[in-house]
């Protein structure tokens, strides 16, 4: 196994290449203008797998984007372990705050990547961090090291609710069975402070219109006189936090679980400044929820937030109006334990019930999905902390992180297996921001990394 090193060494400038072209396919998900796009890239991501060794590898066609699929059995006794990802990406916008074409890769050195990064939309989220599995699968294949069954599923809709990755799971237990799922598409605390993701929050996603008069009016013959729908949206959504920042939607909290003080002194343990935090962020301070820390308003605490509101004049100059209709799209990231639809029915109720006398409002869903939790004692996650103890000569640490990755919980559900949320982006490579990288060192580690997963994960399960 000490082999890869080498072939790391070997393959380092092909592999970079490699990652290189798919970035430039921009597979934007989001858009419909790239639908070519979206297939060209399955079409590359299917080529890719086939070349690494996989005896199987198909497009599949679904109600949405296709998946692609890969795999390599060796030994239908041995344990199977499927691998998870994405090759659609964010809208690249706002394009003019790049500072090279995002769908054009450059290498560039940053403070926290002297060895540089891959700048890239889907650079790290998570055509890098995807592509990671199939070099080391290369690696097993043509070494003779690949210890275990491999599957591949690689889909195109991740950032945008997985719907029809959904329907494909649901249908395809028997092809899909396998031991556990193994995802890199999460982050990491620092290039020397390996960790594993042991959570990940749940989402709820709607929009919301408020309506007033039937169309625009003029600010000054009716202004004071009639509901304004901004105004009044504006109010609705600061009426949904209260002084301490907590939710105020009725039962919101109900099926929140608290940490017990152990559990939360345990996570306190993993390194993290304040200072550093605000300073990346250029922000004087931080602002959340009273009585917890920034790392756990950030990951064990459920959240409310406006991700975008609209309405009226926002054009050149000053238009004297009073809109009509006034909007907005608020997510709720949630805890494990939370549902998703019962969250959603019970932020419909609240807003409906707060709308004032003079507007009709309306809530439309969005996607959603569970939260999920994993324990650190198993066999998969076990193999996962060995195999970084090897390659980074330090053990990870357990983090939960306060991002999505709704389809995990939907994997324990329909096949019944847990996922290793093995991942090597850092908080600082800018996904679904501008100017989006993925550090060459974390490329390579990743690639390194995984056979060893395998390594240690096969012989566990044969003892
Ligand atoms: N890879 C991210 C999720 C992520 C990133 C989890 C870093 C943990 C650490 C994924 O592609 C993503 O962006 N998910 C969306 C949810 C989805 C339903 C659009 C998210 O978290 O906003
Ligand atoms: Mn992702
Ligand atoms: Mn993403």
């Amino acid at each position: 196994m000490d082999s890869i090193k080498t072939y790391i060494e070997a393959h380092k400038d092909r592999f970079i290449a490699e990652l290189i072209d798919l970035l430039k396919m921009p597979s934007v998900s989001a858009d419909p203008a790239f639908s070519q796009d979206i297939l060209h890239t399955a079409e590359a991501v299917k080529a890719a797998l086939a070349a690494a060794g996989c005896d199987k590898v198909e497009i599949c066609e679904t109600p949405g984007n296709p998946i692609v699929y890969g795999e390599k059995i060796i030994d239908p006794k041995l344990p199977t372990v499927l691998v998870y990802g994405h090759y659609d990406v964010q809208p690249a916008d706002p394009l003019e705050l790049w500072e090279s074409d995002p769908f054009d890769p450059v290498i560039k050195k940053t403070e926290e990547h002297p060895q540089g990064a891959i700048y890239a939309r889907g650079s790290c989220d998570d055509k890098g961090q995807m592509y990671m599995h199939v070099k080391a699968l290369e690696y097993m294949v043509k070494e003779g090291k690949l210890p275990c069954n491999v599957k591949f599923m690689i889909e195109g809709e991740e950032e945008v609710g997985s719907e029809s990755l959904k329907w494909f799971v649901k249908n395809n237990h028997a092809k899909l069975k396998n031991d556990v799922i193994l995802i890199s598409d999460t982050g990491m605390l620092a290039n020397d402070t390996p960790s594993i993701t042991t959570g990940l929050r749940g989402l709820s996603y709607v929009e919301v219109e408020v309506t007033g008069a039937n169309r625009d009016l003029h600010s000054g013959l009716y202004g004071g006189a009639v509901a304004n729908p901004i105004n009044v949206l504006a109010k609705m959504i600061a009426s949904m936090h209260d002084e301490h920042k907590h939710i105020t939607i009725p039962h919101f909290y109900d099926k929140v679980e608290e940490l017990s003080r152990e559990e939360r002194d345990e996570m306190a343990k993993a390194p993290f400044s304040l200072e550093a935090y605000k300073k990346a962020l250029d922000i004087d301070d931080v602002y959340g929820e009273d009585g917890y820390t920034t790392t756990e308003r950030a990951s064990i605490r459920p959240t409310l937030d406006v991700n975008g509101i609209w309405g009226g004049y926002t054009g050149e100059g000053a238009k004297t109006v009073i809109p009509s209709k006034a909007f907005a799209k608020i997510s709720m990231r949630l805890v494990p334990n939370q549902d998703p639809e019962e969250i959603t029915k019970l932020f419909q109720d609240y807003f409906e019930s707060i709308a004032p006398e003079g507007v009709r409002v309306k809530v439309k869903p969005h996607h959603g999905g569970q939260g999920y939790v994993t324990p650190i004692d198993t066999v998969a996650y076990q193999a996962a902390s060995k195999a970084c103890e090897q390659t980074f000569g330090k053990a990870p640490i357990p983090v939960r992180s306060g991002g999505s990755i709704p389809i995990v919980a939907l994997f324990e559900e329909e096949l019944g297996s847990k996922s290793i949320l093995l991942g090597f982006g850092l908080d600082s490579d800018a996904i679904h921001s501008p100017n989006e990288h993925y550090g060459v060192f974390n490329y390579l580690k990743g690639i390194e990394t995984i056979p060893w997963f395998y390594h240690y994960y096969a012989e566990s399960v044969k003892k």
